[in-house]
């Protein structure tokens, strides 16, 4: 069923949209700020500044109901939910289900004590998309309690890339995980190649210094890979969901067994969540069907992710493929036209940063932009008796909640127009006591089953990504000169200054 098929929506268009909700006179208000809260242990998720009523938010909340959520959340949890296009079941899930990672985390062991026994101080993870973006992102947030050989991501075609990273190691202290579920991609196979000839050039063996991880070991193993230097990661674990299954290698080796077995189980602590607790309650379908409100009803196209902490610099990076390469759909599960638009286009920069370059927009640009705050408190007092003396973790929080202020209160007191701020502007505000594995495993897991619910609302497969294919295939084709004919005047006319 479509959003727009759904007759709780169709009652909100009808009856609640009206004009646009002003909050101003109710951000003080003890009963909005009940309503509009929530929290599941150490999480806690303020949506007191999106546009919206405590009337309208009863019907939002029923959203869930017409399309038998509840029924498709277990479907997802037990790992039965079917990803339609590609005839696979969806069964990421289960990869941090903590009943069945006893053999991965022995396994894990093992790979460790090689990687002490070989002296390997650069691990290289190679992989593009789903196979490098959350393991970068966990890796930048958690690594400061690294006691293992560091992580090195390495993604792109770019040569230049691998060549920099290499250029200061040493090769034979260097070991490469490869990550790739296809084990087909481009920019991943080509990087292969050069690692290949790299460590053939050193008289090194393949296999000393090199593991796979893919769905496809057969094409590993032709590639030269042996048996015991393959891990097999079921069909079922899409890209993008994929770094708690055994894509999560290079985080397992260098953050150590415990800090990877806290991020699954703090995963799994929010997929339980997710799974048992009341929709009204629910924090990824609430801070899903917020979303749904500002995409649908208010017609906002964008969303900004500003996470305040250093080491969370690559969560927007990592949730623009969650969200875009899930959502990013026109057609819906049953192949039908969608009437309505789906995922917003996402970007973000960590704060304060982003304060200084994409902010201005935010406050005075003529279309509003939803904001996603993430903000840990890590402990600290926020206010301090001597605000001079503010640490600068304070400072940040300081900072996250004087942007969500001005941004829903505004200023229209200058004379000078250009200097006032309109105001009512959106955003939502997820706060958490520290980031550490347990935390961020909940906080990945929100988001992800965020996009899921929308997905499940707008009633499309969020599990596949046909959209990319097309310009691969034409890069293929020009690579072997097949079709060359169909390219544009101007696409040869490059080309036949490179090819
Ligand atoms: O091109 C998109 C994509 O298929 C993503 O979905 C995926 O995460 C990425 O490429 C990498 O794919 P693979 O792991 O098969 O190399």
């Amino acid at each position: 069923m479509q959003l727009n098929e759904n007759k709780y929506f169709r009652d909100i268009l009808e009856k609640e949209k009206k004009s646009e909700f002003v909050i101003a006179n109710e951000l003080q208000n003890l009963d909005r700020h009940r309503t509009f809260t929530f929290s599941f242990e150490d999480i806690s998720l303020d949506i007191t500044r999106q546009l919206i009523s405590s009337e309208q938010f009863l019907k939002l909340k029923m959203l869930g109901e017409a399309i038998d959520i509840k029924d498709k959340k277990k479907k997802l949890f037990e790992g039965s939910f079917l990803n339609v296009t590609e005839n696979r079941l969806v069964t990421h899930f289960l990869e941090r289900n903590s009943n069945s990672i006893v053999d991965k985390i022995n396994r894990y062991k093992s790979f460790i004590s090689l990687l002490k026994q070989k002296k390997i101080k650069n691990l290289i993870n190679i992989g593009i998309g789903g196979s490098d973006l959350g393991i970068k992102m966990v890796y930048h947030a958690l690594k400061q309690n690294s006691n293992g050989p560091s992580l090195i991501n390495v993604s792109n075609l770019d040569f230049t890339n691998l060549e920099n990273t290499l250029k200061m190691r040493d090769i034979k202290e260097t070991f490469f995980i490869f990550n790739s579920k296809s084990f087909s991609t481009e920019e991943t196979l080509v990087n292969l190649n050069f690692v290949k000839n790299l460590l053939n050039n050193e008289g090194l063996d393949l296999n000393d210094h090199m593991v796979a991880v893919t769905s496809f070991p057969e094409k590993a193993l032709e590639a030269g890979l042996k048996e015991h230097a393959i891990f097999h990661v079921p069909n079922g674990v899409g890209g993008r969901f994929s770094m708690w299954s055994h894509f999560g290698l290079g985080l397992v080796a260098s953050l150590g067994t415990d800090v990877y077995e806290q991020l699954l189980a703090g995963a799994y602590k929010m997929d339980k969540h997710f799974l048992e607790e009341k929709l009204e309650l629910n924090l990824p379908y609430i801070l899903g069907i917020t979303r749904i409100w500002n995409r649908n009803v208010l017609n906002l196209q964008n969303l900004a992710i500003v996470p305040y902490e250093n080491g969370l610099k690559f969560f927007p990076t990592w949730f623009q493929q969650v969200e875009m390469e899930s959502n990013g759909k026109s057609i819906d599960a049953l192949g039908n036209e969608l009437e309505l638009p789906a995922a917003p286009l996402v970007f973000g920069e960590i704060g304060t940063e982003s304060q200084h370059s994409f902010f201005q927009l935010l406050h005075q640009g003529i279309e509003k932009i939803p904001v996603e705050f993430l903000v840990p408190f890590e402990g600290k007092n926020v206010v301090s008796k001597n605000k001079k003396d503010l640490e600068p973790h304070s400072r940040l929080v300081v900072n996250a909640i004087a942007q969500a202020e001005a941004l829903i209160t505004g200023k229209k007191t200058h004379k000078e127009k250009y200097r006032n701020m309109t105001g009512n502007r959106p955003s939502t505000f997820i706060t958490w006591d520290k980031t550490n594995a347990e935390s961020l495993g909940k906080l990945v897991s929100l988001y992800e089953n965020a996009t899921i619910v929308c997905g499940l609302l707008w009633g499309i497969n969020s599990f596949d990504q046909w959209g990319v294919e097309l310009g691969k295939e034409i890069s293929r084709n020009i690579y072997t000169g097949q079709n060359l004919e169909d390219l544009s005047y101007s696409a040869r006319k490059i080309l036949k200054g490179i090819i």
